[in-house]
């Protein structure tokens, strides 16, 4: 991410939800019209980055979710206990407005969210997406995501992966 003064925070009524425009009409209507109810009725937690003080530029939300085993790739369920399900967060939504693309938002939301799912004390295996195209899967490969082999717009990456990840380029710095 670059040097812009985003500051991410849990979402609260102080945060504008009305400019916000990411060019999906179904991501822009629910931060204005739904987000603020399901997350009082605790079905999902929303995140947000902040531009120019309480200007929302990027979002995402999570929830607890599950992997059906048989889903995954063969290698990948081979090394998990034969449970029917693995427990998972999933991103439900990641949206950034179209002002603030290309500055590496999308990608720290993204950071962001898998260190949120790491460090909670509740296990899960992996972060899972639902990409809503191509484009969207694209980024999510892109971040090394994989893709469930009968259903290519749902992806995961194992949260261990994520953490090793961020080690070496720790490392590297
Ligand atoms: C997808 C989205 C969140 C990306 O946000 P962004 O802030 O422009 O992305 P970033 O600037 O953080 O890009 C981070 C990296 O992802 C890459 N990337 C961005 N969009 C990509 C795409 N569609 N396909 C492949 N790679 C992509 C960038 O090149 C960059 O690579 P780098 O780190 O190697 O330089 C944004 O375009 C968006 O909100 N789209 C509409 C909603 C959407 O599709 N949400 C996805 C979930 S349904």
């Amino acid at each position: 991410m670059n040097s812009a003064p985003f500051r991410l925070a849990p979402l609260d009524a102080t945060h504008d939800r009305t400019k916000f425009n990411s060019t999906s009409e179904p991501l822009d209507r629910y931060l204005r019209e739904h987000v603020t109810q399901d997350v009082r009725r605790r079905v999902v937690a929303c995140f947000v980055a902040l531009a120019e003080g309480h200007r929302i530029a990027g979002y995402y939300t999570l929830a607890s979710a599950s992997l059906l085993l048989a889903d995954l790739p063969a290698s990948t369920g081979k090394k998990l206990p034969r449970y029917p399900t693995v427990p998972a967060v999933r991103m439900g939504r990641l949206a950034v407005d179209q002002g603030f693309r290309g500055q590496g938002l999308g990608g720290a939301l993204l950071a962001d969210a898998l260190d949120r799912a790491a460090r909670s004390e509740i296990a899960a295996y992996a972060l899972m997406v639902d990409g809503k195209d191509e484009a969207a899967v694209a980024f999510y490969r892109h971040h090394g995501f994989i893709a469930l082999p009968d259903s290519p717009l749902t992806l995961f990456l194992p949260l261990a992966t994520a953490l090793s990840a961020r080690k070496t380029d720790n490392k590297a710095r």
